[in-house]
């Protein structure tokens, strides 16, 4: 039996303890062979793949980002793809295939599926946002970099009584922005879930300034004012799959605050900072766990489904249901959250 392994979309950390896990599982437990397919469904498309030994994947549990290369081709736009993707599974004798990855790529794996494509996914993102998951691997490994990056922040903003304005990532959530928020004190944070109105953002901070000389802003990259429907983009350019690029809100939130409040604001952009380097404990052990219940998932002839983690177990949940819509952050954490501003 040959099973195959693709990482699509955003690169996170633990990607790497997937792919190791899930080659120790086959190998070692049934006695499969694991083929890499490089760049996620392009690798696919294009017939790009290579056989994963143990020595393979050796070595590479601590690493951040991905051995097998990522992409974020959407591979059901056409007839001649979905027919290349057909072509090569059966080239390349793949019975099973293992689809690590976010939303787009997720739903990309519920489309073959549905073509009778046997196909497992594992939900991977540092944004935490796929739905019928507690958590994705990645996520704790952003929040403790946004974390140490606030607590950096601090102390500069203390020194020269600054407003610091971070940005972190979060397009249609804003988990990694409130979890860190919470960790790391910050004074106010904005998320997509929750419209927010400069004028009372400043109200907050002006507030605080009576008491404190500084203040630590978290914005999400999808953050939008009252009334905007639209996300802040410097430009129009879209990636592969067709997501408008974002990044740059933090610089806008932070001119306003200043315009108004009429205090210094300095605005940082953490980026792909939070997507690099190695995975915390936590994500190892999850993208782990994630692996080993993906294999297992093909040997139970589990198609169509998604691992997750609920409470402290790793079940298998209908790709339908995780690809609904996106995970919002609780709102109950956001509230509480809120005590914490001004
Ligand atoms: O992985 C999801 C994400 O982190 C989003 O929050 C962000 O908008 C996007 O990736 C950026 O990805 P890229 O590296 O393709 O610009």
């Amino acid at each position: 039996m040959n099973i195959s392994i693709l990482t699509g979309g955003g690169d996170c950390p633990g990607l790497n303890a997937v792919i190791r896990a899930v080659v120790r599982r086959a190998r070692i437990s049934y006695n499969w062979d694991v083929i890499g397919i490089r760049n996620g469904w392009k690798g696919l498309i294009e017939g790009e793949v290579e056989p994963l030994t143990m020595y393979a994947v050796s070595g590479i549990l601590h690493r951040g980002g991905t051995i097998l290369g990522t992409s974020r081709k959407n591979p059901t736009k056409s007839d001649d793809d979905i027919e290349q993707v057909r072509d090569n599974i059966r080239r390349y004798d793949i019975h099973a295939i293992l689809a690590v990855g976010g939303n787009d790529t997720l739903s990309s794996a519920l489309f073959f599926h549905k073509k009778g494509v046997p196909i497992v996914g594992v939900p991977k993102t540092i944004d935490n946002d796929i739905l019928g998951t507690d958590f994705t691997f990645g996520f704790n490994t952003a929040v403790s970099i946004v974390t140490e990056a606030i607590d950096r922040l601090h102390t500069t903003a203390e020194s020269h009584h600054r407003i610091m304005v971070v940005e972190v990532m979060g397009r249609h959530s804003g988990w990694i922005a409130v979890m860190s928020g919470i960790a790391g004190g910050a004074d106010m944070i904005l998320i997509p879930e929750v419209p927010f109105d400069i004028k009372k953002v400043c109200d907050k901070l002006m507030k605080r300034h009576e008491r404190k000389k500084f203040s630590i802003v978290v914005v999400a990259e999808g953050a939008k004012p009252v009334g905007e429907d639209k996300h802040f983009t410097q430009d129009d350019k879209v990636d592969e799959f067709g997501n408008i690029r974002l990044g740059g809100i933090g610089q806008v939130v932070a001119d306003q605050i200043e315009d108004i409040t009429g205090i210094e604001t300095r605005t940082t952009m953490l980026g792909h900072v939070q997507r690099g380097g190695v995975p915390s404990a936590y994500d190892r052990v999850l993208a782990t766990r994630f692996g080993v219940a993906a294999v297992d998932a093909v040997n139970n002839k589990d198609f169509g489904k998604m691992v997750a983690l609920r409470s402290e177990n790793i079940i298998t949940i209908p790709l339908e249901e995780a690809v609904l819509a996106n995970k919002e952050v609780d709102m109950e954490l956001y509230e509480m959250a809120e005590i914490f501003f001004g």
